[in-house]
């Protein structure tokens, strides 16, 4: 249905260095994943709109924020001022998801919801014919670096059947310990958008690293 596509994930990226580091990678990529994170939501912490700010300057790559925030509703609506073209919350911190997402759909964002690896797809369908793209954890939210979990896989082809069954079009991405070596498994079960941090940033060939998850997807 959709089109695959590897977000690279900033996270692993020099954070001092971060302009050039998207550079880096752009020449194989369409978009970048940019993981907002406030010590509360997740132990650890990112940052916030004005590095979305700069990053929106420096680069026209598509922005797709990743907000694990206890506050998305006061926060999600200055990242899309701060220049994200999607941004991703965690509909469990928010008492009317479906409001948040009509919110942010107004204000001219592509928005999209997320689920942990323990998380059933239940807790966030009321929103599947709302949004623009189902974000399937593979790991725990909070660090790069982490290992892939496969029981989630079933996770994945449950949301292709329930967007099937709704006529909804959202893409479904995948974020946690995708490489080459993992990445097969979830496009199988039906994901379209690959997040990888380290399989990305932790090689000196950026490009050649992303290209590499895509035509593992591919294969
Ligand atoms: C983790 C973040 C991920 C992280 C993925 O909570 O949401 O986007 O950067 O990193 P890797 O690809 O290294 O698992
Ligand atoms: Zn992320």
């Amino acid at each position: 249905m959709h089109e695959l596509r590897v977000a690279p994930s900033i996270l692993s990226a020099d954070f001092a260095r971060l302009a050039d580091e998207v550079a880096d990678v752009a020449p194989a990529v369409s978009m970048v994943h940019v993981d907002v994170m406030d010590a509360h939501y997740v132990p650890n912490l990112t940052l916030g709109p004005p590095v979305v700010r700069s990053l929106r300057a420096a680069t026209p790559l598509f922005l797709d924020a990743h907000l694990m925030i206890t506050d998305p509703r006061t926060y999600a609506p200055q990242v899309v001022a701060a220049g994200a073209d999607s941004v991703t919350f965690h509909p469990e911190v928010e008492d009317d998801p479906l409001g948040l997402v009509e919110l942010l759909r107004d204000v001219g964002s592509q928005v999209g919801v997320a689920v942990r690896p323990h998380q059933p797809l239940s807790l966030v369908e009321e929103l599947l014919e709302s949004i623009d793209l189902l974000l399937v954890m593979t790991v725990q939210p909070g660090f790069g670096g982490q290992a892939f979990q496969p029981e989630v896989l079933p996770k994945i082809a449950e949301a292709v059947a329930a967007r099937e069954r709704l006529g909804a079009r959202f893409r479904i991405e995948v974020d946690g310990g995708i490489s080459p070596d993992t990445v097969g498994g979830t496009a199988a079960a039906g994901a379209d958008t690959f997040v990888a941090g380290s399989a990305v940033f932790d090689h000196l060939d950026r490009p050649a690293a992303a290209r590499a998850v895509l035509a593992a997807a591919e294969a």
